[in-house]
This record gives structure tokens, sequence and C-alpha cells, in this order.
């Protein structure tokens, strides 16, 4: 699966040191690893589990040899602080996470996680002095201010606050991060969160099978390996301030994305139904392009025919699940 990644590079000599990445075992934190791996860049993972299927769906074996895998809980403050110095952190990506569905049906779980795991990462970079921080905010944030048309999720408000807890780590620490907002990823490895069904439609089509996404209209198409190369891109130089940007790669509908789709695989009998999504998808990833440079970028027509064309491979290898 090395192609996959031909258009998102990073250069080790970007890092000093290695590049946390938490949440590695997750689908946009699997792409990270993708990326620095191949550019020759020290990693080191961090997961609450030793599950390594998602990476290994890009990875190959001898690649994930190069990966540290270190297990452990985002909420537990010592724990993260003592990763970060065991290995001399340069940088930290911080996507662990729990997604929408996970905090709703775990309110005081997903706070701990999303909220208190994201205060451990930021006490630790701030004993540490790790001046490269990125972490995954999410366009879900966009629903938590007060008279908002967008939908209020307590997985919004987790991610409001972590926007909140950077800017306070940069007034009172000096501690610079930068957060991004990804919009709605797709890609090899998105197989949970309520968003990922865009993603599901591709395998369906390269299974065979009829499937309905469950929510139609706006979209942003924001390829896996793109933002994980945003985020690799974010922490390759010294951070200033605590800006977020808001990232959308291909801002479209489900419905375009279907037939991009149907254009591959004419037979595919894939459709959309349900209400729209109750986010904003259309901001464009302008500013975040201007703050950080060029990180690539694919089309939709081709991150839809590389997916499709990695789930062929994939699912007869066994190595993604069919059942959906
Ligand atoms: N995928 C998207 O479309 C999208 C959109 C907006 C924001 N985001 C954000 O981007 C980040 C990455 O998203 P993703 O799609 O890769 O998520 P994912 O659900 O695929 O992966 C999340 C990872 O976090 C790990 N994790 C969960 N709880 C943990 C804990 N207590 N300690 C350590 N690790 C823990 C999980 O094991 C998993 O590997 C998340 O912060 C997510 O909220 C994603």
């Amino acid at each position: 699966m090395e192609s996959l990644t031909r258009r998102f590079t990073a250069r080790s000599a970007d890092f000093e040191g290695p590049v946390l990445v938490t949440g590695a075992g997750g689908c946009i934190g699997s792409w990270t690893l993708a990326i620095l791996v191949r550019a020759g860049a020290p990693v080191v993972a961090f997961d609450l589990s030793d599950d390594r299927r998602r990476p290994g769906l890009l990875l190959s074996e001898a690649e994930l040899g190069r990966v540290v895998w270190e297990v452990g809980d985002i909420a537990d403050p010592e724990a993260v602080e003592r990763v970060v110095s065991r290995h001399g952190t340069s940088a930290i990506i911080h996507l662990a996470a729990l997604q929408v569905p996970f905090c709703r049906a775990d309110p005081i779980g997903g706070a701990r996680v999303n909220v208190v795991g994201t205060v451990a990462v930021f006490e630790a970079a701030r004993r540490h002095g790790v001046r490269r921080l990125a972490y995954a905010s999410s366009v879900a944030a966009h629903g938590a201010p007060p008279e908002t048309p967008w939908l209020a999720t307590l997985y919004g408000a987790y991610k409001a606050c972590d926007e909140a807890i950077a800017r306070a780590y940069w007034q009172d620490w000096q501690v610079p991060s930068l957060g991004i907002r990804p919009g709605v990823a797709y890609g090899v490895g998105r197989d949970q969160g309520m968003t990922s069904k865009t993603t599901v439609a591709i395998l369906a089509a390269a299974l065979g099978r009829e499937y309905e996404v469950p929510f139609r209209g706006p979209v942003s198409y924001l390829y896996a390996g793109e933002i994980a190369s945003a985020f690799v891109r974010a922490v390759s130089r010294d951070g200033d301030g605590a800006p977020v940007f808001d990232c959308n790669g291909v801002v479209t509908t489900v419905e375009d994305g279907l037939e991009a789709l149907r254009r591959l695989v004419p037979r595919a009998r894939v459709r959309a139904g349900g209400d729209p999504l109750p986010f904003p998808v259309e901001d464009s990833d302008a500013l975040l392009r201007a703050h950080i440079g060029d990180y690539g970028a694919i089309s939709l027509e081709e991150g839809t025919a590389e997916t499709l064309r990695a789930f062929e491979v994939l699912v007869p290898e066994g190595k993604v699940s069919a059942d959906f």
C-alpha cells in the first residue's frame, strides 16, 4: 500500500526527535504513522490498545516495526508525561478521542478522553518544552456556541473546550499549538464514527453490495491521507500562538461523491438518504494552507479510486471487515 501515501510526504530532517502520535491506532493516526515512517522520521505511537490493524492496512510489517508502540490511557497524565519524557519527544500530534456516538453513549468517558486527555497532552508539552503540538478539534465544534444553527453534541462541546484549553496554555505558559477542525474524513481505515458512511459506500461498491449512506446533501470528502499530511506539516516547525483552522478537503455533496463512485463502478448500488449532516462543511482550507504551507491534495475522483482499489486488495486478504 506504499502508493497510497505517495502524494503526502514529509522530511525527516524537519524532526530532531521522535514525533508522538496519540490515537495512532485510529484512521487518521494510521495515515500519520505511514507518512512519518516513510519519511524516515522517528515515531512513537500512543493508543489505548496494541491493536495495529488499521496502521497495518497502510504499512508493511517491516515498516510497522519501525514504530515504537506505547499502550496507555490519554486521560492518565502520568502515563502521557512518562512517554513524552522517555522518548525525548520533539513534536506531538494529538488525535486520541472518542467520536460522536461514543461520547453520546458515555458522556463521562467522552469528557475524560476528549477533555482530560487533551489537558494531559498540553501539560506534558508544557513540562517538557515541546514547541510543536498539533491537535484534532472537529467541525462539530461549530455546534458548541449559543445561537449557532449547527447541532450541539457533547463531542462538539468537548472539542470546543479543547480549543479554549489550547488558548489558555498559550496565554498562561506560551505553549504553542495548532488546532485543526477536520470535516468528514474518508479513505482506508475510516470505519467508525457517524460520518464514516461515505467510506462504507466505497467498500460496498468494492464488494458489489447495496448500501444507503444515512445522510445526504453537503459534505466534505477529506481524504484521510490529506488530513494526516496536514497534521505532519503542522508540526514540521515550531508553533506560535494557538490558532485553529477548518479543514474540509473537497467540498461537495454526498450525491456527487456517489456519482464519482458510480463512474468507477457503473453497477454500484449506492444511494444517499436521511437528512443533511448538521455540521458546516463548506469552509475552505485556504487559511490552513496559508499558515502551514502545502501539504498535498487529492481530488474526489482520485481519492475515491485509490480507496476502491485498496479495498479490492484488502478485503480478499481478510484485512478489512465486510460487516456493515
Ligand atoms: N475522522 C473524521 O472525519 C474526523 C473529523 C473531525 C475530527 N476528527 C478527530 O480527529 C482525530 C482522529 O480521528 P480518527 O477518525 O482517526 O478517530 P478513530 O476513532 O479512528 O481513532 C481514535 C483513536 O483514539 C484511540 N483512543 C480512544 N480512547 C483513548 C484513550 N483513552 N487513550 C488513548 N487512545 C485512545 C482509539 O483507540 C483510536 O485508535 C480525533 O480526535 C477525532 O475526533 C476526526
